[in-house]
């Protein structure tokens, strides 16, 4: 059977944030029930001239310099954070990355889950093309109401991953445990800009979709818990991951191990929720904080979406899979950023006033190479600086 899996892959985040001791400040509530007891220090901030393409086209960039654009003839982009209900986020991004036209490109929507399909559906596919490859992105602007109970597990953040039969960095394993059930504890109607959500009635949802989607793991044939040396979580927030390795180990019969989760959870506690791409963050956060050689050791990761639908899943890191790494560009688009106080951190957050007949210059603010210029006559207009 063709190896798939993960040649590469990274991250990109706004170049803003807003740190939850102002947050707490502003609300006059302790600042460690956010830094404790939801495990978040920052929220990542777009600004009114980025969205789910700048993003995407970020995170992928580097993918695309290293390993050139030939060979990929698929763009799947998953995301909760559309920006059009009909045309596709990935032609804009296909686009900007300068792709060859010969290229199938599709947005995919569950919740903070379809990134996991695209993935499984990317390996499928190169396993009967093996001369071919497949860009899965998976970007999203997390965003709940000023002052709701969510409001402290924002965030934003895009994962570009390059799949092939050439797994330099993760091979993905064959068995999985998948879960659905259709219910209420997250959703977004048409109309609105924010999500509608049952905070606890989500998490208890999500912790027991973990473990319905790692029983039917198991009666697949999955590895064993204990052949795991690392687990990663779909991560709205930190502490729900902490909360997901206990509940998992006791489940599955185990000692509960923290440093099995402790590396993946370190960029999203800076960056919050980015819906598609929190699990994405956390597994580029276990590769690139190792302190370890992870050659040949098994990660589990575990993918929900609130509605819901869950999958759990392995991985195996490759020999020299640090030679794929982005370690130095994830670590200086973290370092490298700004916080804003909480007026300016409202300001961000509403959205821009955009004249439905005319045009709608936004000015240029988005620290990387693409930007949304302007909207004009309802048509989003991105540009790459570079060209310019
Ligand atoms: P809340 O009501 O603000 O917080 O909601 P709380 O009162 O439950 O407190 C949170 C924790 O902080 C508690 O700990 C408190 O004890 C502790 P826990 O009981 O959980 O162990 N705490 C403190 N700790 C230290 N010092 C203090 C202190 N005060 C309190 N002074 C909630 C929190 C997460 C529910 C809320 O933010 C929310 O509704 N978030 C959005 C929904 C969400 O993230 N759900 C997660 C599961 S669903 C999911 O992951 C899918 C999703 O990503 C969407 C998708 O799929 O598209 C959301």
């Amino acid at each position: 059977m063709t190896r798939t899996g993960i040649e590469a892959l990274s991250f990109y985040t706004p170049h803003r944030y807003i740190s939850l001791k102002t947050l707490a400040e502003h609300h006059g509530i302790d600042p460690a029930k956010f830094s404790n007891g939801i495990g978040q220090d920052m929220i990542a901030l777009p600004g009114h001239d980025e969205d789910i393409v700048t993003m995407a086209a970020e995170a992928a960039r580097p993918i695309i310099e290293k390993y050139g654009r030939d060979d990929i003839d698929t763009v799947m982009l998953a995301t909760e954070t559309g920006i059009d209900q009909s045309k596709a986020a990935s032609i804009y991004v296909h686009q900007l990355l300068n792709l060859q036209s010969n290229c199938r490109c599709v947005e995919l929507k569950q919740a903070c889950y379809s990134a996991t399909p695209a993935l499984q559906m990317a390996c499928s596919y190169v396993a009967r093309k093996p001369n071919k490859k497949v860009l899965v992105i998976a970007s999203d602007v997390a965003r709940y109401d000023l002052d709701s109970s969510g409001e402290a597990t924002q965030g934003a953040g895009a994962v570009a991953m390059l799949v092939s039969s050439q797994p330099k960095t993760l091979e993905i394993g064959t068995t999985s445990g998948v879960f659905s059930e259709d219910i209420m504890d997250f959703w977004r109607p048409n109309d609105r800009r924010t999500p509608l959500f049952d905070g606890k009635f989500s998490a208890l949802r999500y912790l027991n979709a973990l473990v319905e989607a790692w029983k039917d793991y198991q009666v697949n044939g999955g590895k064993s818990y204990d052949e795991f040396s690392h687990f990663c979580y779909h991560l709205p927030f930190s502490r729900m991951g902490d909360k997901a390795n206990r509940h998992l180990a006791k489940n599955a019969g185990h000692a509960l191990n923290k440093e099995t989760a402790e590396n993946g959870l370190l960029y999203n506690r800076i960056i919050g929720n980015s819906y598609t791409a929190s699990l994405y963050i956390a597994l580029i956060s276990t590769l690139d904080n190792a302190k370890d050689d992870l050659t040949g050791k098994s990660i589990g990761l575990f993918s929900y979406g609130s509605g819901a639908s869950a999958e759990f899943f392995d991985a195996t890191v490759s020999k020299n899979y640090q030679e794929h790494l982005f370690i130095n560009r994830h670590k200086d688009i973290l370092n490298e950023r700004t916080a804003v106080n909480y007026e300016e951190y409202k300001e961000l957050w509403n959205a821009p006033k955009v004249n439905p007949e005319g045009e709608t210059i936004f000015s240029d603010e988005a620290r990387g190479r693409y930007r949304l210029a302007k909207i004009d006559d309802n048509k989003r207009i991105y540009i790459d600086k570079q060209a310019q």
